[in-house]
């Protein structure tokens, strides 16, 4: 089985950006535990950052063919705009889960509505970096 993880804007400043909220972890940090853990359930990892909403759709897209089963998605400040992901996600039919690093229900009001919430498998959010492993135990259930 093959998962996707996909990373929106200013994820690659990870560790770097607001420690206080988002650890220190960077996002190569991140990528290399999920990739551990990946390979003991002997899944495929894939993984993209992307700061253009543009290509996230593009890699949406391409996930529909290149034999994708899963995807886990933090697309970051899109979660709070983008209806053109949100329709992407719904155009591949791709189950997805939503991943968020803080929580975003604590935070300022406008970080609480997401556009992708109503169509997610399940959403992780408050459990820091974490999240991303938790996200993929959950998927790895879902696809073994
Ligand atoms: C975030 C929360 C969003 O509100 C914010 O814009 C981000 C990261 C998170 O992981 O906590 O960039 O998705």
């Amino acid at each position: 089985a093959t998962i996707l993880v996909i990373n929106g804007p200013n994820l690659n400043m990870l560790g770097r950006r607001e420690p206080q909220i988002y650890g220190r972890q960077t996002l190569a940090d991140v990528i290399e535990n999920l990739e551990v853990l990946a390979d003991e359930y002997n899944i495929r990892l894939r993984d993209f950052q992307s700061n253009a909403e543009f290509e996230i759709i593009n890699r949406i897209h391409q996930a529909m063919d290149d034999g994708t089963d899963y995807i886990i998605i933090n697309p970051a400040a899109f979660t709070h705009t983008s209806v053109a992901i949100r329709d992407a996600l719904a155009t591949v039919n791709i189950p997805f889960i939503e991943v968020h690093i803080s929580n975003i229900h604590q935070r300022e009001p406008f970080r609480t509505h997401s556009y992708f919430s109503d169509l997610a498998d399940g959403i992780i959010a408050g459990l820091g970096t974490k999240g991303y492993e938790l996200a993929l135990h959950a998927a790895a259930d879902k696809l073994l």
